[in-house]
């Protein structure tokens, strides 16, 4: 068996940023109640013009860039997003075109927001079983397009973007040492997208084309899950809880956050937090987050990441990983 590591990473968002001053003006909210209850400062939302692909591919682009490598060479392109620019052809094959990776095979992941880790778990284990030694890993979604922006209750949390890194061969005990995935389907009604699927294709009413969601079970979900799935990842891979240098959460609310803080007893300034300039960008968080902590100075070569997600469904999960760069 081998195992695969980061060589790249980059990210994209749209340029738009809507505060929540701004979105006061529209729906019955305040800047004071966004930040208490979660921490979101603004977020950035895409023009009409602009799909999930749009920015999927320039975080690919500057992801290869970094890892030096010909796009000739990707094995395979796997997307996690619950937004893709059609159901039909999937986001990776619209990026594996546009970026010239053209030997690459492609697929994209369905978790919502816990997108990116099932995304890097699928790939990764390509990798470790010998079947490709590179590949092309994004997380990226638009759920500002399926916001209804009379809903207080969700059109103040999520954002825009997208985040890849480019994954490659390497030998056992280093890159990526563990992932865990779970998924719990009997909460399937908490965080929905009712309509434009095959069970109410043309809905009636243009707000079941929006997510709805019951936040407060979400919630209780959210903390167990980044509990669990961190506590797990750290002992598939025989890694202490102390021996993390960073955990980089999916950026919800950071009040999730602060619960799964206090109950690990790990220190906050190990939680790398960025919700506050992007809000909720589902599959997008966690990459964005990487390359922020990356070119921030937070991630040195040597360090143990945990990277750790919960999404609708409701899923959860995590990769922990030895930085390589
Ligand atoms: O990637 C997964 C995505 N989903 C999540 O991460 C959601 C997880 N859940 C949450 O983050 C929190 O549950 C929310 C931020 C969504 C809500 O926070 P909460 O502390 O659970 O608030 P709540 O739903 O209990 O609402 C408290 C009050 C209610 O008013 P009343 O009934 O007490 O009068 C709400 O109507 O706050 C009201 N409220 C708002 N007020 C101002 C709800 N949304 C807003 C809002 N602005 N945007």
């Amino acid at each position: 068996m081998k195992s695969s590591k980061i060589i790249g990473v980059g990210s994209h968002v749209p340029e738009k940023i809507v505060t929540n001053d701004d979105l006061a003006k529209i729906v019955d909210t305040s800047d004071e109640w966004i930040k208490t209850r979660t921490g979101i400062e603004q977020r950035r939302v895409t023009d009409d013009q602009t799909s999930t692909s749009d920015l999927a591919i320039k975080a690919a682009q500057k992801a290869i860039k970094m890892s030096g490598i010909d796009p000739k060479d990707i094995d395979v392109v796997v997307v996690g997003t619950c937004s893709p620019d059609t159901l039909f052809p999937s986001v990776s094959c619209i990026v594996q075109n546009a970026v010239g990776a053209v030997n690459a095979s492609a697929l994209d992941v369905s978790a919502a927001c816990s997108g990116f880790n099932y995304a890097l778990s699928v790939a990764s284990n390509f990798i470790s079983l010998g079947t490709y030694k590179t590949a092309l890993v994004i997380g990226a979604d638009t759920l500002t397009k399926y916001l209804n922006w009379q809903d207080r209750n969700t059109c103040v949390l999520f954002g825009d973007g997208a985040g890849a890194v480019v994954l490659k061969q390497t030998e056992k005990g280093s890159g990526i040492l563990a992932n865990y995935l779970y998924a719990d389907g009997t909460g399937k009604e908490f965080l929905v997208m009712p309509g434009g699927g095959s069970r109410n294709i043309r809905p009636k009413d243009e707000e079941e084309r929006c997510i709805s969601m019951n936040g407060k079970e979400v919630f209780k979900f959210a903390v167990k899950a980044l509990e669990n799935s961190l506590v797990n990842v750290a002992k598939l891979a025989g890694v202490k809880l102390e021996e993390i240098s960073l955990v980089i959460p999916h950026q919800a609310n950071v009040r999730i956050i602060d619960h799964v803080v206090k109950k690990l007893g790990i220190p906050k300034e190990r939680f790398f937090v960025n919700l506050q300039k992007y809000g909720n960008t589902s599959s997008a968080s966690i990459p964005i987050a990487i390359d922020e902590a990356w070119r921030g100075g937070k991630i040195k070569k040597g360090d143990i990441i945990a990277i750790i997600g919960f999404g609708a469904g409701l899923t959860s999960g995590a990769n922990i990983l030895k930085w390589e760069v």
